[in-house]
């Protein structure tokens, strides 16, 4: 990953932000997080221009016969084609930035932080992973456990079940389960995800299959076989996303939603241990299911370091925690998926999760 250096941090400030921050109302938290989103979606070329000016200045600091070298094989032409499809892929950021700002007003766009283009990279990635066909091999190993689960519910019956899909992310998944049929909510508290999946959903800005086009993988330079694998285009979506009173995306905290409604199922993916606090999010699962409902998960253990997280269990722990919050999980669901996680499948490398696939009932009498 590039490093990106030039908005420096010092400890005192970074305190001074962090207090600042605690102070704020959530509805004020929500806004300047959504705010953060879309400059960074709209800054992205010019933040991505500084990060590359600075892999030249490296470039330009070895000897003249090294510099030789390096033009010789092409380096320098590499950097300008980094540029070059760096414009490509703005073309696609400034018009989920655009869109995300013509519903809000009286916004301020701040200057964003290496984190926030951090962030826009992965939300990309994640575009592509779940909106494309190059991303389907890697959906269809970590989907098929949840959607055969499902799909054992009579196909009659399916419009009259609630699933709750918390941590959507880019709303494959979700939407995935409403096309079988079911009465789907995804959830999903990132704007980064929010804005770029409202963009799909969007007939006004993505009115066909394959209708745009992005490198999501040019800001990778590392694990890269070649300069074709490393640029290239790949388009999306390979299917039309649309709400509907069927499918809808409920944006915000998963552990603040009182939905009236109980739901049949609630489907995590490679979300549970995203959560500071595992407890409270296993008590609002258990809370949002109906007696009887069915968890169902999907994904590794890894915690949010940095002692964040309030609790690092191990999975025996999450089982244990699953039992005293009132789920029985089912022995015979459990296995192992080994899956990657929006992999760029070209690469010289692989990063293998063991995730954990189970189900578990909510106990009739644990409301
Ligand atoms: C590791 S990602 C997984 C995304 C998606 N489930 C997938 O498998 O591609 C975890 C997601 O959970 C979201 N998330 C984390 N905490 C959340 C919360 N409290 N409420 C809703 N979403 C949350 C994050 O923003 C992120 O998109």
């Amino acid at each position: 990953m590039l490093s990106l250096k030039f908005l420096p941090f010092n400890v005192s400030s970074l305190q001074k932000a962090i207090v600042f921050w605690r102070s704020l109302s959530p509805i004020r938290k929500s806004r300047r997080t959504t705010e953060r989103a879309i400059a960074a979606f709209h800054y992205y070329e010019e933040l991505s221009r500084l990060d590359i000016k600075q892999m030249k200045r490296s470039y330009m600091k070895i000897g003249r016969s090294h510099k030789r070298i390096g033009y010789d094989i092409g380096y320098t032409i590499k950097l300008e084609r980094l540029e070059e499809v760096t414009k490509v892929n703005s073309v696609i950021t400034s018009k989920i930035a655009k869109m995300a700002l013509d519903g809000l007003e009286g916004i301020v766009l701040q200057y964003p932080t290496g984190d926030d283009l951090r962030n826009v990279r992965e939300s990309l990635r994640h575009l592509i992973r779940d909106w494309s066909s190059e991303g389907a091999q890697e959906r269809s190993v970590i989907f098929r456990s949840i959607l055969e689960t499902l799909s054992q519910v009579d196909e009659s019956q399916r419009n009259g079940i609630k699933v709750l899909v918390p941590g959507s992310g880019l709303g494959r998944l979700a939407w995935e389960i409403g096309e079988m049929g079911f009465d789907t909510s995804a959830n999903e508290l990132s704007p980064f995800m929010n804005i770029a999946f409202r963009f799909l959903l969007s007939p006004d800005e993505t009115p066909a299959v394959s209708y745009h086009s992005l490198h999501p993988f040019a800001h990778w330079f590392s694990h890269q076989r070649s300069n074709t694998t490393l640029f290239r285009s790949i388009s999306f979506p390979d299917a039309l996303p649309r709400l509907s009173g069927f499918f809808r995306l409920l944006e915000g905290d998963f552990l603040q939603l009182a939905t009236p409604e109980k739901y049949d199922y609630v489907v995590t993916q490679f979300f549970i241990d995203t959560s500071l606090n595992i407890i409270s999010t296993l008590e609002q699962i258990h809370r949002l299911l109906r007696p009887g409902g069915v968890w169902i998960n999907l994904g590794p253990l890894l915690w949010t370091g940095g002692a964040q997280a309030a609790l690092e269990l191990s999975l025996e722990e999450v089982h244990s925690l699953a039992d005293k919050v009132g789920f029985e999980v089912d022995p015979r669901s459990r296995k192992i998926i080994d899956c990657e996680y929006t992999a760029d499948k070209e690469a010289m490398m692989k990063w293998i999760y063991r995730a954990e696939f189970w189900t578990a009932k909510k106990r009739k009498h644990s409301d």
